[in-house]
């Protein structure tokens, strides 16, 4: 009898969390090496948060607290809900997990047969399938390509559902490829899934307050109110308050969903950290004037990037509308040899050189599903971004 279980085959692990581990590696043996493949802000929690975890400490707030949240912070999410996205929930629709990863994990155990569907566009944050597999259900991923900016299409939609589909996971702006859908885009999609009442869409709207240069935010519910009964609206505070090491996701949906997702939650990890419930309480009640500030160091960086990457040879790089990750097309790139001898046969290869011969580490394209691409996070410093940039510019120059 294997010791292992079927179910831990299904799964591999977070590419993204091996290479950020690999250049840690790298750096701990004293190379010289830029780490561009974190998903997580370089800012610090904002002072006025960490003090209201402090606080928590101080005044004992240190018990076990209701499985999926305290009431104080069940309240400040139907509070940004109504004030964000015009979306109305009582707190009995509201569940807080370690995470949005928990909370996407949980709907998908409390949901998913043997066999269901989950139509997952591709390029995706790397978790959905995993996540999926490892609850019994099938990853559809359908591809969304770089001449449509990353988007899904109704006609992809439509082509991918089946009687089989339980949930379409949706993601704007989106990680890895930072593309933000307009009103108008998602209306489409909206459109489709008002033709097919089994599915429910599960929306991952971590990224919103992520959006530049006047992009407009919207969340399905918010766009198509006929889906509000089958829609799961998943958001945390981990991205935009730079809070990623707290834990804090949260979701809405209908009462039943969110019930069986407190149970899997209370046989599992039972409550969020209560510490973090209070931090993120003030995260979302206090001032907010932070993430304006953030966002424009985010914009500066992304319009370094873009400009730079452009630059290179074998090198197509579109301008994301969000997120803080840029997705170039090395398709130019493919079948050359890098200085060090890579034959550069697939995206893995490029990265894989890449951090070998210039100690440059991002994430190759066929983690998320769309290759041949990579995925850089860039979210740290000015200094480090012109380097890894000037660094991929060398060695793009130098494949032959
Ligand atoms: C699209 C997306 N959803 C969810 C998460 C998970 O967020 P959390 O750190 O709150 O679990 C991430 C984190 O990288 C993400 O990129």
């Amino acid at each position: 009898m294997p010791f292992l279980s079927d179910t831990l085959a299904r799964v591999k692990p977070s590419p993204t969390i091996a290479v950020t581990t690999k250049a840690q590696e790298l750096k701990a043996a004293g190379r010289d090496v830029i780490g561009l493949g974190a998903g997580e802000p370089d800012f610090d929690t904002p002072a006025h948060i960490k003090a209201a975890g402090i606080r928590a400490i101080e005044e004992g707030k240190t018990k076990y607290t209701a499985v999926d949240g305290i009431p104080e912070l069940k309240q400040a999410i139907c509070a940004k809900f109504k004030r964000d996205n015009g979306l109305d929930y009582t707190a009995d629709q509201v569940s807080v997990s370690s995470g949005g990863k928990q909370v996407l994990f949980n709907a998908l155990m409390a949901t998913l047969n043997e066999g269901d569907e989950v139509v997952i566009p591709a390029p995706y944050w790397v978790s959905y399938p995993d996540m999926v597999l490892l609850a019994g259900g099938v990853p559809v991923p359908v591809t969304a390509t770089l001449e449509n900016n990353f988007k899904l299409t109704p006609e992809q939609l439509e082509a991918a559902i089946t009687p089989k589909t339980k949930w379409l996971i949706f993601n704007s702006p989106s990680n890895p490829t930072g593309a933000g859908y307009s009103r108008e885009e998602l209306k489409g999609l909206t459109d489709v899934l008002l033709r097919h009442p089994h599915v429910w869409v599960m929306t991952d709207d971590m990224y919103e307050h992520l959006a530049f240069d006047g992009f407009e935010f919207c969340t399905p519910a918010q766009i198509e109110p006929r889906l509000y009964d089958r829609t799961l609206t998943v958001n945390g505070v981990s991205k935009a308050y730079a809070m990623t090491g707290w834990r804090i996701g949260y979701a809405a949906g209908p009462k039943e969903l969110i019930t069986a997702m407190r149970k899997i939650q209370s046989q599992s990890t039972s409550n969020p950290c209560s510490i973090s419930q209070y931090a993120a309480l003030e995260a979302l009640n206090g001032p907010h004037d932070f993430i304006a500030q953030n966002n424009a160091v985010f914009v500066r960086r992304r319009n370094l990037v873009v400009e730079m990457l452009n630059a290179c040879d074998g090198i197509t790089c579109p301008m994301p509308e969000g997120a803080f990750y840029i997705y170039p097309d090395i398709s130019g790139c493919i079948g050359k040899t890098s200085k060090g001898g890579t034959k550069i046969e697939t995206d893995e290869d490029f990265c894989t050189a890449l951090l070998e011969e210039h100690g440059v580490a991002v994430v190759f394209g066929a983690a998320f599903g769309l290759s041949p691409n990579f995925r850089v996070s860039y979210a740290t410093s000015d200094a480090a971004l012109t380097e890894a940039c000037t660094r991929i510019q060398a060695f793009c120059a130098d494949l032959t």
